[in-house]
């Protein structure tokens, strides 16, 4: 069964399927075809091009988007989308006058989901977070990443994971699973940082490896939270289980997160909203791609990753929502997409690029997720009639999406 778009007003990130990340001066380049036809077979792109060179074929089922604009799905490298009840009173405590750290040191934040998450049964909390997955692919989100974190014993942090794997199982769109057992340091081992980090090492990774839950490893590297030292440590034990890193740094504190990560040849390093001169040059020549999550910065007042600075060395940039309850509430990358924009001045060619075909090279997808190439996943979003891609991050707080579809199926 095929499927034919006819008549596409524009239709973006049309690449050879071998560019699987843009960088620097090519991210303000966004490939595009003016009225263009796409044809899907299966669950796979066949074919596209300008209208005038479109051969009909009987097997096609023909649907004509006239001022429509497709583009591929939005690739979400870095969520904590699987996590119990939720947050608000901080959001509240917060509109008061009390800092995000201020929470935390409090016995809030982290520590507060994961005791949240202790009581919550792995099918309630499967019930939960599919629900917000489901909601994102609504979105138009078809690639996401998804962390553990909020366990923090080896059970919970065990159902996590068996929770993002059944949602791997039962969503058509990409999920990478990711260990956080690093995200933060429990109150049981408050003064003994040593002995949780012997119950990550020791306990969590060989019983995670057994049943092969994570295709990447992350640590929180934060004052407060897990030191240089402490993230070698982890860095180095889930080598052993050929995880790769994707690591939170330099969220309030620059110390040598960014190198250290480079250093362990991390997929991505994320946050990045306090950014210095050495972090910029440690990731020059490497394949480490940095991520901004403009989401996070928006919603607790905190300042934006830099982004020209990192794209105007060269470097690439992927965005992501860090969808989670307590920094981050919204995994609507569309917004995502409006932010880089208007708050770090990435135009909307490299703001798309960031959250397509960098963001699926950031969790290692881009094979089959993030362009418009011959050979890749059908998982596209039509837009509704739009005068150019630009109105996307534009028109701010607003759903471009008419519909969906992921891996050649239209999403109800
Ligand atoms: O990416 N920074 C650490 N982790 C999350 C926040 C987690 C939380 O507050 O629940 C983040 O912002
Ligand atoms: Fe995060």
């Amino acid at each position: 069964m095929s499927t034919l778009f006819i008549h596409i007003k524009e239709l973006l990130q049309t690449r050879e399927k071998a560019e699987l990340k843009v960088m620097g001066k090519s991210m303000s380049e966004l490939p595009h075809i003016k009225n263009a036809f796409l044809r899907i077979n299966g669950d796979t792109i066949h074919s596209f091009g300008p209208m005038d060179e479109l051969v009909v074929e009987d097997s096609d089922e023909v649907i004509d988007v006239t001022g429509k604009i497709i583009l591929p799905t939005w690739c979400d490298s870095h969520s904590h989308v699987v996590y119990a009840g939720d947050r608000s009173q901080e959001f509240v405590d917060r509109i008061n006058g009390l800092s995000y750290e201020d929470i935390a040191a409090k016995g809030g934040g982290i520590l507060n989901s994961a005791q949240t998450l202790q009581n919550t049964s792995e099918s309630a909390l499967y019930q939960q977070s599919i629900k917000r997955v489901n909601e994102l692919v609504k979105l138009g989100t078809g690639a996401l990443e998804i962390k553990s974190g909020y366990g923090l014993t080896t059970d919970a942090e065990l159902k996590m994971l068996r929770v993002i794997k059944k949602i791997k199982e039962n969503s058509a769109i990409k999920i990478k699973a990711t260990f956080l057992g690093a995200h933060a340091i429990p109150k049981k081992h408050s003064d003994n940082k040593k002995e949780y980090l012997d119950l990550i090492i020791n306990h969590m990774l060989p019983e995670i490896h057994k049943e092969q839950l994570a295709d990447f490893v992350d640590v929180f590297c934060e004052k407060g939270y897990f030191s240089l030292e402490d993230t070698e440590q982890v860095l180095n034990a889930a080598a052993k289980y050929d995880l790769i890193p994707k690591i939170h740094v330099n969220q309030f504190n620059a110390f040598g997160g960014v190198a250290l990560g480079v250093k362990h040849k991390a997929l991505s390093v994320d946050h990045l909203e306090v950014l210095n001169n050495e972090d910029i040059e440690a990731l020059k020549n490497t394949d480490t791609i940095p991520v901004a999550l403009p989401g996070c910065s928006f919603f607790l007042g905190i300042p934006y990753t830099p982004a020209r600075p990192l794209i105007d060395s060269g470097l690439p940039l992927a965005l992501a929502t860090d969808f989670n309850p307590g920094s981050a509430p919204s995994g609507n990358m569309n917004f995502i997409v409006s932010l880089a924009c208007i708050k770090m001045k990435m135009s909307p060619e490299e703001a798309i690029n960031a959250a397509t075909i960098n963001g699926a090279f950031a969790m290692n997808a881009s094979k089959e997720y993030g362009s418009i190439s011959i050979g890749k996943k059908a998982s596209i979003i039509i837009t509704k009639e739009l005068t150019s891609y630009r109105q996307i991050p534009y028109h701010f707080g607003n759903n471009p999406i008419y519909k969906v579809m992921i891996n050649g199926v239209f999403v109800e």
